[in-house]
């Protein structure tokens, strides 16, 4: 088998929707089942054989390379570049360019930092190779392709237009979506223009089909899943400890539930549906928890109810507390006897002082 290409992940991103998860970590920092998200996607391109990543970084640029430094500890080279001002997904892109080591023909690997998926990297690879393509994009279909880049494509799998986050009824075309994962033909990254935001969905993608340039789609339907939203990252989460979403990085045996060494969880408490605690966190006694992240030194009280929420670092969650659909932010406190539901974001450090909130009538 050929060496697998150089990657590219783009991780420059502000993370607006996950607030306030990312107001003090950038979005593939966040930990999923454990450790920090982008670390299930370098091991995943690791594993494809992958060994040179460059890291596109911008927003909270600061913290990546401190953690996962040079990238040997994973068994990869890893390089970061830094955007003054974010450039866009294309800009991100072609900012990186003079890190690569590709020839003009050669195909490289470029990954939106924000994605869990069970691709088949070396597939996408071989395709872009077969097809002598230009761009070959991985494509998923997706019930409401609303929220993302819808990609039409003929009976042979060759792209026809790119319509990112269409507005209209008339522009959903297909529900094939855009997942994140690209094959650049080298010299194509070479052509972006440079010294100003570009976007590679609005822009590059619409720029090259306009221009007859050869963009093939693979659509591969195994787990994936855009984790841009507290739901959708909370439900990733849970899918790499129960095993659904694959990741050779989950720091323990896949199950229901996943706690790290340090980390104390009371007899009587109840863990489920891929729940991690994270070390140093306490789950007291009588507390339930399912389809959730604990995140490193939290405190979840007796008796406190949690589902398919993310309880942020060092955060307390006072005792007979429920939440159900929620984020709690970093060292937020929400005191005893209080009800949280569907949606509600509880800022970094902010103070619930006991019974403040609830849903549910007194019986
Ligand atoms: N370096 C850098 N600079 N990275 C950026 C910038 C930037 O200015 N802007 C965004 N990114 C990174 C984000 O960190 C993320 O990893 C990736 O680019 C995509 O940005 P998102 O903000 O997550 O975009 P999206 O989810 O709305 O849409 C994108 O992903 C969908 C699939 O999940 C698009 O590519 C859609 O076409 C696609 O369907
Ligand atoms: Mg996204």
């Amino acid at each position: 088998m050929n060496q697998a290409p150089e990657a590219i992940l783009l991780v420059g991103g502000k993370g607006t929707r996950l607030r306030p998860l990312t107001v003090r970590t950038p979005k593939p920092m966040v930990p999923a089942a454990g450790v920090p998200f982008l670390t299930h996607q370098l091991a995943r391109a690791r594993a494809a054989g992958v060994e040179h990543i460059v890291l596109a970084t911008s927003y909270l640029a600061e913290v990546f390379e401190p953690y996962f430094g040079d990238g040997s500890d994973l068994g990869l080279h890893i390089e970061y570049v830094t955007e003054r001002e974010p450039l866009g997904t294309g800009g991100a892109i072609r900012n990186v360019a003079s890190r690569l080591r590709s020839g003009p023909d050669d195909p490289v690997l470029v990954f939106n930092g924000d994605i869990l998926t069970g691709l088949d990297i070396p597939a996408l690879v071989e395709t872009h190779r077969s097809c002598d393509a230009d761009v070959s994009l991985h494509l998923t279909r997706v019930d409401d392709p609303r929220a993302f880049g819808l990609v039409p494509t003929d009976g042979t799998g060759r792209v026809t237009a790119f319509l990112e986050k269409p507005q209209t009824p008339e522009e959903i075309v297909t529900d094939q979506i855009n997942a994140g994962a690209y094959v650049f033909r080298r010299s194509v990254i070479d052509a972006i223009p440079t010294g100003r935001p570009v976007s590679v969905e609005r822009e590059t993608f619409p720029g090259l089909l306009s221009d007859g340039a050869h963009l093939q789609g693979m659509v591969d339907s195994t787990y994936w899943l855009d984790l841009g939203t507290p739901h959708a990252f909370v439900r990733g989460s849970a899918d790499l400890v129960l095993g659904l979403a694959p990741s050779p990085a989950v720091p323990g045996r896949r199950g229901d539930r996943l706690v790290l060494p340090t980390a104390r969880v009371a007899p009587g408490a109840k863990l489920t549906g891929g729940t991690v605690v994270a070390e140093g966190a306490v789950v007291a006694e009588d507390a339930r928890i399912d389809g959730s992240a604990v995140l490193a030194g939290a405190v979840v009280e007796a008796g406190a109810v949690i589902f398919g929420s993310l309880v942020g670092e060092g955060a307390r969650i006072g005792a007979r507390t429920v939440l159900s659909g929620v984020v709690v932010g970093d060292g937020a406190v929400v005191g005893a006897d209080n009800e949280l539901r569907d949606g509600a974001r509880v800022w970094c450090d902010a103070v619930l002082p006991a019974g403040a909130v609830r849903f549910s009538s007194d019986q």
